[in-house]
């Protein structure tokens, strides 16, 4: 008998982020395999367990994204042909920047059945941890999510609301001067959240200019949060 899937997101790194779900799903799996952005204290949580097999699938830096998620379907199948019941846990939500897409049609595919499971994205979990609301009835009637490489794309898209900037962490120089080229004010608020929701999350706070004039010497994994509301939260953060 063929085994199941389930694709879990574990929320942004925090253990008491994960969802009731997703633990129990943890706990009932035969197999984990896990990615990088799981964080520590969820890793530890998954090897304190007994009786499973937990396998870090994460890719390495400079590592081909391709050729891991040849291996990651690999084993999904492997284990699935042994009627296992496999845990997929991803960081965050699956579906934001989360190969969802092709995990699902590599399953499909193959006639193996599965389920996706939500978590906590760190497109909210991370301001939220740092007292960043993302929209606001004045300053921001929304907001839009791009990748650190796709952040000189926004102009036609991006008007008044809150940017969430994934994957520029270590790109937020170049990410900042892409911004002032797309049009966002050089005095607008941006804040960037360093391991948000862990325990040393750290929040730095500043204007796009001053962003394109600093060192790319931020903690991974890091997210940018671009807009008014991030002006409206520092008070929070002194307090
Ligand atoms: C490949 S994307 C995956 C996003 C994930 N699926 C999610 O929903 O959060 C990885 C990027 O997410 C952001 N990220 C993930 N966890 C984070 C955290 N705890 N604090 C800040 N940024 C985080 C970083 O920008 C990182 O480069």
């Amino acid at each position: 008998m063929v085994g199941k899937v389930y694709i879990v997101g574990a929320g942004p790194g925090n253990f008491e982020l994960l969802t009731i779900k997703a633990y129990r799903l943890i706990r009932e799996a035969d197999v984990i395999l896990y990615d990088r952005l799981v964080g520590e204290e969820i890793e530890d949580f998954l090897r304190s367990l007994k009786g499973k097999e937990i396998v870090y699938v994460g890719k390495e830096r400079g590592e081909r994204g391709e050729k891991r998620q040849q291996e990651i379907n690999r084993l999904m199948k492997r284990y699935a042909d042994e009627g296992k019941t496999i845990v997929r846990l991803k960081g965050g939500d699956p579906g934001v920047f989360g190969r969802l897409m092709e995990e699902m049609e590599f399953l499909h595919r193959h006639s193996i059945p599965f389920e996706v499971v939500p978590g906590v994205s760190s497109v909210n979990g991370a301001p939220a941890c740092s007292n960043i609301s993302l929209t606001h009835p004045e300053k921001s009637f929304g907001f839009l999510v791009v990748s650190g490489r796709d952040s000189g794309r926004i102009k036609d898209l991006w008007k008044e609301g809150t940017l969430v900037i994934l994957m520029g962490g270590c790109t937020a120089r170049e990410v900042a001067l892409n911004l002032m080229r797309s049009g966002v004010g050089p005095e607008t608020d941006v804040a960037v959240i360093e391991r948000g929701s862990f325990e040393d999350q750290r929040i730095t706070f500043s204007t796009v200019k001053d962003l394109a004039g600093r060192e790319n010497d931020f903690m991974s994994p890091a997210l940018i949060v671009v807009g008014g509301v991030v002006g409206l939260s520092k008070k929070f953060h002194d307090f």
